[in-house]
């Protein structure tokens, strides 16, 4: 089903672009949406969800915001459910989605607990994106992460669609996070101190490479130690916070809309767009991990160059070994789930 929340749209206007949002109706869905609807680099954004998008797509139609592509008509929105085909009209001709489907913990819970219930709804959505845009980029949000990016790829893999380069997880959050947090140790605006994060979406598999920001003034081993540990763990942090009633979700549509914007504008040929993120990597394929996250410069592709992790300290190696020896256990998982639903 879909509800046309703009009359016109010209199919044959040059580079469209369609951003489908799988599981737009929810905490992170709908701001992200919001923040999409905003893109000049965006021309039609398709909400799915197995509620609400009606709404949301009617809602956001209002705005009267532009694309670079269609100025005269705006950004054409849609809202489609999963009944009458609704999932693959949100995905056709998409050439990126982005995915925030799934449950959000709870106190108590660590990301890992999610995976009985989001493993099979980022699988059966993945199945249609193979079906229906294997072409696609696809953005990985729901958690977690370090086990839903190797579903995403096994899935592609058995429609004979799989490109490594076109299948990210979001890591963006952990380098908001990261650069804000610093901040409020070492001063200085924090949208302007980049910190590379690399590794993977939890707990300690996330490792911020401090040593690496030039101008930050220098740490000590104790401000060291709590800013690693909040930024592994600002996540807890929210979900104690809310209480029960979901984890980090406008941070995220932030960080999300950023790391979409960079995917958009490495697609129209702009150079030098980096962005950490977890991907299908060579960094640590001889310790047996498939997939890392690290600063990735973005191409119209996708995946453009893989960065290595470049120098670290002795501190810094530690735990980078650490998140290696955890993001193997969280791999195997994702890839065994898609080879037990078979
Ligand atoms: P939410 O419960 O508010 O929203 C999830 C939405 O997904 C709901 O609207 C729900 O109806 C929808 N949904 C459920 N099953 C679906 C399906 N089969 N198809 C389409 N939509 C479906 O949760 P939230 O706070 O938006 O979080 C979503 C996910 O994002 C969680 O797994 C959370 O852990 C994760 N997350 C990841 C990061 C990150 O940094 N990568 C940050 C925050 C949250
Ligand atoms: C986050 O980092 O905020 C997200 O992964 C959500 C969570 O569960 O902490």
């Amino acid at each position: 089903m879909r509800t046309a929340a703009t009359r016109a749209f010209s199919t044959s206007t040059a580079n469209r672009t369609k951003v489908a949002v799988l599981g737009a109706a929810g905490g992170i869905g709908q701001p992200l949406s919001l923040l999409l609807k905003q893109s000049p680099l965006i021309t039609h954004l398709s909400l799915y969800d197995i509620v609400n998008t009606p709404g949301v797509a009617a809602d956001l139609s209002h705005i009267n915001t532009s694309s670079k592509a269609s100025k005269h008509i705006g950004i054409y929105v849609t809202g489609h459910l999963p009944k009458d085909g609704g999932l693959e009209e949100a995905l056709k001709d998409a050439g990126v989605v982005v995915i925030p489907a799934g449950v959000p913990r709870k106190p108590g819970m660590t990301r890992d607990d999610l995976f009985n219930t989001n493993a099979g709804i980022v699988r059966d959505l993945a199945t249609a994106c193979a079906k229906t845009c294997p072409e696609a980029k696809i953005l990985i949000i729901a958690n977690p992460v370090n086990s839903t990016v190797p579903i995403v790829s096994e899935v592609f893999k058995q429609h004979n669609v799989y490109d490594p380069k076109r299948i990210f997880g979001v890591t963006t959050l952990d380098v908001v996070r990261a650069s804000r947090f610093v901040s409020e140790v070492a001063g200085g605006r924090p949208e302007e101190i980049k910190i590379t994060v690399v590794g993977g979406h939890s707990g300690a598999t996330i490792v911020p490479l401090f040593s690496q920001t030039q101008g930050i003034k220098s740490l000590s081993k104790e401000q060291l130690d709590e800013l690693t540990h909040r930024v592994q763990y600002g996540g807890d942090e929210v979900v104690k916070a809310k209480d029960g009633l979901g984890s980090a979700t406008l941070s995220m549509a932030f960080a999300g809309a950023r790391f979409t914007e960079s995917v958009l504008r490495a697609a129209a040929g702009e150079k030098g767009v980096v962005e950490p993120t977890f991907v299908r990597s060579s960094l640590f394929e001889k310790e047996g991990v498939e997939y890392f996250s690290s600063n990735v410069e973005l191409s119209p592709e996708g995946v453009g160059k893989i960065h290595p992790l470049g120098n670290l300290t002795p501190y810094e190696e530690e735990l980078v070994s650490v998140a290696v020896s955890q993001l193997k256990g969280n791999i195997t998982k994702g890839v065994q789930f898609v080879s037990e639903s078979q």
